[in-house]
């Protein structure tokens, strides 16, 4: 009955999703061409405007009934289509939150006629208002340093500061270089940092992940690193097995024991965190050394 559980199907999410019965899916992670155009080795990014829309559409109406009530469903697009897409999945679902994934793009050259896009947009949405959000398993905490700045006695217990804090809805995580170990061969594949969150946060321990545009599988590495369930499509074949050697490798190991943030991505936050916080320093620092006029002032 569940010989459809942690595969991956080499074949059109379209022909194949029959095998998944409705109302068994708990998240529903869709990283669709984005009609742009791009190489996947097949002509699936090839679609003139109105096929891509049309497209689109089909595959929204085979996937979210394989949903349960209280499934959501998380959407990367550009904001080429974005406008689009979400109005259309505004009338089947409810909208919870628009995420801007910023791609950390170094400034290097870029469009020279416009603004140079560096961000993805993620459409999060909820089947209905019950829908499942572990707030405490996605909680960025705090680093020892900051810490230690609040250890003054009104700060001593502070849930929030055991309990870390909520993130926002907008990510910056960087894109996956070349020299990125986490890289395979693929021109759009996403940092499992990003999925792992989308995972904790909206599919219970157990639960099941449906992934029609596999790509490299970063889906499925995420749910079993996570301890949840897979279930996807991918139409090339080289991508497909990327997937199962990704799957079987160190990166694909269960490492999430309970529901805290694991080691890499952590650090990875934690990076961002001492980013601003140098900036905050020098900034203070720069105050603390005013012209010699206002020092006098200050130790009147
Ligand atoms: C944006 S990529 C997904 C990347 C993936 N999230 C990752 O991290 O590697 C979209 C993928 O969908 C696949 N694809 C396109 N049309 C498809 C279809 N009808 N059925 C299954 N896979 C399809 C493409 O081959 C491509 O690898």
């Amino acid at each position: 009955m569940t010989a459809w559980l942690n595969r991956i199907y080499c074949e059109d999410v379209l022909q194949g999703i029959s095998r998944i019965p409705d109302g068994t899916i708990d998240l529903l992670i869709a990283d669709p061409p984005y009609g742009l155009g791009k190489d996947y080795g097949n002509d699936s990014d090839k679609l003139d405007s109105a096929a891509y829309l049309r497209w689109t559409e089909q595959w929204i109406d085979t996937a979210l009934p394989k949903l349960k009530p209280t499934g959501s469903l998380y959407i990367f697009l550009t904001w080429r289509y974005s406008p689009e897409i979400f109005v259309m999945l505004k009338q089947r679902m409810t909208m919870i939150n628009e995420i801007i994934w910023d791609r950390r793009v170094p400034s290097m050259g870029g469009s020279t006629r416009s603004y140079t896009s560096v961000h993805d947009t993620i459409g999060f949405f909820a089947k209905q208002k019950g829908y499942y959000f572990d707030l405490d398993a996605i909680r960025i905490p705090y680093d020892a340093e900051t810490k230690k700045a609040r250890s003054r006695s009104i700060f001593v217990g502070a849930k929030w500061l055991e309990i870390g804090y909520n993130p926002k809805d907008l990510w910056s995580v960087s894109r996956i270089h070349k020299e990125d170990p986490e890289r395979a061969d693929h021109p759009t594949q996403k940092p499992l940092e990003i999925v792992e969150r989308m995972v904790k946060a909206s599919c219970p321990p157990g639960g099941v992940i449906l992934d029609p545009f596999m790509g490299t599988g970063t889906t499925a590495v995420a749910a079993q690193r996570c301890g949840r369930n897979f279930v996807g499509f991918e139409l090339n074949p080289s991508y497909c097995e990327i997937v199962t050697r990704r799957l079987a490798s160190p990166e694909g190991q269960l490492t999430v024991q309970s529901n805290q943030p694991s080691e890499p991505v952590r650090a990875k936050i934690t990076d961002i965190a001492k980013g601003k916080r140098d900036r905050k320093k020098k900034k203070d620092l720069e105050k603390t050394q005013p012209d010699s006029d206002q020092q006098t002032l200050t130790f009147l």
